[in-house]
């Protein structure tokens, strides 16, 4: 059993009431190689935001759970050498399927886990993130529930059609479930398809697709309802048609991929959505470096030199992203 306070990793309880009070919204991540994690770093630190660093149980495979968590760990020592004495770094578990996935995190060092029983029947997803919270909290781990089922795919819960998460539900569902916050279903989706051509508008100057706009009144309904406490946005991926264009100029084929507007993205990070959930982006911007630069130099063959460069366009965005979009920049307790 190792606790997440030995590693210098917080949870989410602090930051999340800051960012509510404040009206901004914390980073969260997702992170599986060595590159995104760099950049995640570097971007958080010298912006002194806050961050999540989200590990999917995708991620988790495909990476080895020990070196990820010793990954985390080397971060807050990273976060330092840039110079940020006090960073606030979160090891979260993204869409946890099970109590036992759950609890492994906890054992091992996470200091937050998502219990992810969306598309479950409501009276098992209470049973389920109540078992998960119980445990958690013993540990002074922050545990994040779901109400609501998103259009996509959810790691590996698949769902037809976007369910809005129901305002008369939120208050009991918390109170018996014991989470310390709450994801939502308002229309955003995962993926780099969150909409299907005939759900959008087109542009008619660039001939982009505009997507429908997020579900605010259901936000302001929930807000009423549990006044302050932290809501949480999954797939929120703007999709870059920066990076599209890229990867699609450099061989890639990504016809009509669409995102969330970061003007909504903006106006939501000042309600009571504290933690803003990113992966897909970083997915567009480490490809469209790796696409670009391979193409432009096919003498390549250090992964260093494409990596390098698909890195610093994941720092660039993941800057962006906190300064621009989710306002968390400066907003460390301590910015020395
Ligand atoms: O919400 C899903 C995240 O983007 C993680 O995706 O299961 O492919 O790692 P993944
Ligand atoms: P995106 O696919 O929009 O980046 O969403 C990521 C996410 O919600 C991770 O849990
Ligand atoms: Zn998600």
């Amino acid at each position: 059993m190792v606790n997440y306070k030995d590693l210098g990793l917080v949870n989410t309880r602090e930051m999340f009431k800051r960012a509510v009070k404040g009206g901004y919204a914390i980073p969260a991540f997702n992170f599986s190689n060595l590159e995104q994690l760099q950049a995640i770093i570097t971007a958080s630190s010298e912006l002194r935001s806050p961050v999540i660093l989200q590990i999917s149980k995708g991620a988790r495979k495909y990476a080895n759970p020990i070196l990820l968590r010793y990954m985390a760990q080397g971060a807050v020592e990273f976060a330092k050498s840039l110079g940020c004495k006090h960073p606030e770094i979160v090891l979260h578990l993204d869409h946890g399927d099970s109590f036992e996935l759950c609890k492994d995190c906890v054992d091992l060092g996470f200091s937050s886990v998502m219990i992810d029983g969306s598309a479950l029947p409501y009276e098992e997803n209470i049973a389920l993130t109540k078992k998960v919270a119980d445990y958690a909290h013993q540990y002074d781990v922050t545990v994040e529930g779901e109400l609501g089922v998103l259009a996509g795919v959810e790691d590996e819960v698949s769902a037809e059609e976007s369910h809005y998460t129901r305002p008369e539900e939120v208050i009991d569902f918390s109170t018996r479930s014991g989470v310390d916050s709450l994801a939502i279903s308002i229309g955003t989706s995962h993926g780099a398809y969150k909409f299907k051509p005939e759900q959008c508008t087109r542009d008619p100057k660039t001939g982009r697709l505009v997507p429908p706009p997020l579900a605010f009144d259901v936000l302001e309904e929930i807000e009423k309802k549990l006044p302050g406490f932290p809501i949480v946005l999954h797939g929120s991926s703007s999709v870059p048609q920066e990076y599209v264009d890229i990867i699609n100029k450099y061989g890639g084929h990504l016809p009509d991929a669409v995102g969330i507007p970061e003007d909504q993205l903006r106006k939501a990070s000042k309600s009571a959505v504290c933690k803003i959930n990113i992966d897909s982006d970083s997915r567009l911007a480490f490809t469209a470096g790796v696409r670009e630069t391979l193409s432009l130099h096919p003498e390549y063959f250090d992964p260093r030199q494409y990596c390098g460069v698909a890195r610093n366009y994941m720092t660039d965005l993941y800057k962006h992203k906190i300064t621009d979009v989710l306002g968390s920049d400066n907003k460390l307790a301590n910015c020395d």
